[in-house]
């Protein structure tokens, strides 16, 4: 990589723009600016979204830039997150978060690879086309600061961008290649929502034996609602939640197991069995066609050294869903609160907070022409080709972002599990940024047609 380049990605990298923290707003917007300025210089003309939307609330600006190509040229989208994951817990960090430091040949820095590094990868070989090209193309840049959030702003926003953003293809680079960072399309990903359940019990944490036998316990309480929503070979015992959902063709079947990762590579990457999920059922099936509910945190009572006799007048559960095509997220969502509201202990007050529905999950047609185009590509950059992948992670706008735009998503990342997205001391390797930055350039080039 250029001097000159690793210099714009270290400046974008210095950027706090943790999208979820309103302290870190001006760093979000700092952020924004300088990507407007980065687009203004290749030809493109930039919009920011005024940071007021929703109830009121200042929220990190949506960059929407365009450039337009020649009357009737195909017009591709590309969507990108500045936003990053906050740093927590920072005592992990074996080098600053938000100070870029390479070592070796690996970047670290929060955002490194979830989103900067892939998108401004991407931006880069954007910029290497249009130096190369007389680029007939119409080229849209959407690039949000809320994903990791639940994408609010571009959620209110992107209804009413419909013309704007309408386009022939979108391109996402946003995902993983498949191991040895052999070229990955990745034809679905799940969909996400989250929610929060809140007990509460007695009006103040009480004395444990004073109390304890008469008071109801809330952190019981949590447990056992907890416990209730699934069966002991792991599957989901909620009544409705499977309800509509759309089972994978055989083909879709095969491209996902042939593509997994195996059970000696899951233990290597996690450090533990792959025991979650339903038994019974491979990897790639529970990544990739399976729904999960899963507990991201509880809270209640006390958790310091040595002990604590009290009764917690309070407990807190977060709660994730990833969805799969076919199932409703409002459906699920009620499904999920009448089950936890039939089984709410006696004397213990539930209540559900925080719900936020998120986006379901999608499949793409493997016989989109697209693909054939993308993967024609991919074969020039890497003889192996590419494999399909079915994501178990989200990028929630993307279906949103589908409808408004009526365009072809096209999500090609190069993502690899030794980035450590969203944990302490992420990084993306220079060879990553490369093939980033090589399939921006071919993809664009072949698309022109
Ligand atoms: N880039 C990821 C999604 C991803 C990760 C796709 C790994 C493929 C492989 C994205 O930024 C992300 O973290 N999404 C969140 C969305 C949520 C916070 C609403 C997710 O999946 O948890
Ligand atoms: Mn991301
Ligand atoms: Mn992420």
């Amino acid at each position: 990589m250029e001097e000159s380049v690793l210099g714009e990605y270290f400046e974008l990298l210095r950027f706090a723009s943790v999208g979820a923290d309103p302290a870190r707003l001006k760093d979000s917007v700092d952020c924004a600016m300088w990507l407007k300025k980065f687009l203004c210089e290749l030809g493109f003309e930039c919009e920011l979204s005024t940071i007021d939307v929703r109830d009121g609330k200042a929220a990190p600006p949506v960059l929407f830039a365009e450039r337009k190509g020649n009357e009737g040229a195909p017009c591709v989208l590309f969507y990108g997150h500045y936003d990053v994951q906050p740093a927590d817990p920072e005592s992990e960090w074996k080098t600053p978060p938000f100070e870029p430091t390479m070592i070796g040949q690996r970047i670290y820095c929060r955002g490194a690879q979830d989103d900067k590094g892939q998108f401004f990868a991407f931006l880069c070989g954007l910029r290497d086309y249009l130096g190369a090209s007389k680029s007939p193309l119409t080229i849209k840049v959407l690039l949000e600061g809320q994903e990791e959030s639940g994408s609010g702003a571009l959620m209110e926003l992107a209804h009413n961008m419909r013309r704007r953003l309408a386009a022939d293809v979108m391109l996402v680079s946003d995902t993983a290649a498949a191991p040895g960072l052999r070229p990955a399309i990745v034809a679905g990903l799940r969909g996400v929502s989250h929610f929060t359940v809140r007990l509460t019990g007695p009006n103040r944490d009480l004395h444990s034996g004073e109390y304890g036998g008469v008071a109801p316990n809330p952190a019981q309480a949590i447990a056992q609602l907890i416990s209730s929503l699934h069966n002991p070979d792991g599957s989901v015992a909620v009544s409705g939640f499977r309800d509509g959902i759309e089972p994978p063709s055989e083909s879709e079947r095969r491209a996902a197991e042939a593509s997994a990762m195996s059970e000696q590579d899951c233990y290597n990457d996690i450090g533990c069995p792959s025991a979650g999920g339903q038994q019974g059922k491979t990897i790639a099936q529970r990544l990739s066609f399976e729904p999960t509910i899963e507990v991201n945190g509880i809270h209640s009572g006390y958790g310091g050294s040595g002990s604590k006799t009290v009764i917690p007048a309070e407990a807190i559960a977060k709660i994730s869903m990833r969805l799969v095509p076919g199932q409703n997220v409002n459906v699920v969502a009620s499904a999920v609160k009448r089950h936890l509201e039939d089984r709410c202990p006696n004397g213990v007050k539930l209540s559900i907070e925080d719900y936020n529905p998120g986006a379901s999950g999608f499949r793409l047609p493997l016989s989109s022409p697209i693909f054939r185009l993308a993967s024609s590509v991919l074969e020039e950059m890497d003889s192996r080709g590419p494999v399909f992948r079915w994501e178990g992670a989200s990028i929630p706008v993307v279906s949103v972002l589908r409808e408004a735009s009526g365009a072809a998503p096209l999500i090609v990342g190069w993502g690899q599990p030794e980035d450590r997205i969203h944990s302490p001391n992420e990084s993306y390797g220079v060879d990553q940024f490369a093939k980033a930055r090589e399939w921006a350039r071919r993809i664009l080039a072949s698309l022109e047609g």
